[in-house]
């Protein structure tokens, strides 16, 4: 898949790339989620991302002459995952991967940290609404979250 930019393409993720956007994972919630506890070791991310994101879920990858800029990773009803390398932000290219979730979906629902507004504005200005807040006790990272529905019907 293309962009308007010849150096940038999306593509499915292989098991190949599952490291790699691990690492991007972790560093982009250290960077621009800084309050979140750190829970688990790198070592621990892989295993998540290797089970249960590359196992359970589509993920795509945003590229710049193959030097990884993002991902997003959803399945039918759920947006899981969409993080960005953190000199990436503001150029478009989380909207970009957001459009992929939304291309083939009637209705998805995403979690977003309450403190994390910058996402939380942006998943506003592409249509979701928040349909309920929570304390965060059912969280692993014990922080307040709010649930974040889309429907297509609302595009
Ligand atoms: C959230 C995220 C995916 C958004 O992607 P992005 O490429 O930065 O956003 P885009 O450039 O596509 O969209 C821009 C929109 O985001 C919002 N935004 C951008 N910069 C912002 C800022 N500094 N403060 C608040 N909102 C901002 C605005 O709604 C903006 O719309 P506008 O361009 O019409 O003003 C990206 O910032 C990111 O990876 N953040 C860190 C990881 C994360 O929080 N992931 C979400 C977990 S739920």
């Amino acid at each position: 898949m293309q962009t308007d930019n010849p150096d940038i393409q999306f593509r499915a993720a292989t098991k190949a790339d599952m490291p790699e956007v691990a690492k991007l994972f972790k560093l982009s919630r250290e960077s621009e989620l800084p309050y979140l506890p750190k829970l688990h070791t790198p070592e621990e991310d892989v295993a998540f991302f290797s089970v249960v994101v590359f196992g359970e879920q589509d993920v795509y990858l945003l590229e710049e002459s193959e030097r990884l800029l993002g991902f997003v990773a959803y399945d039918k009803n759920w947006v899981h995952h969409l993080y960005l390398h953190p000199k990436e932000l503001g150029k478009g290219y989380g909207s970009k991967l957001l459009k992929l979730a939304l291309q083939n979906a009637s209705i998805l629902h995403l979690w977003a940290f309450q403190k994390n507004t910058r996402a939380i504005e942006f998943y506003k200005k592409h249509g979701f609404i928040v349909i309920k807040e929570s304390d965060g006790s059912e969280n692993e990272e014990k922080e307040p979250d709010v649930l974040m529905e889309w429907r297509g019907a609302w595009r």
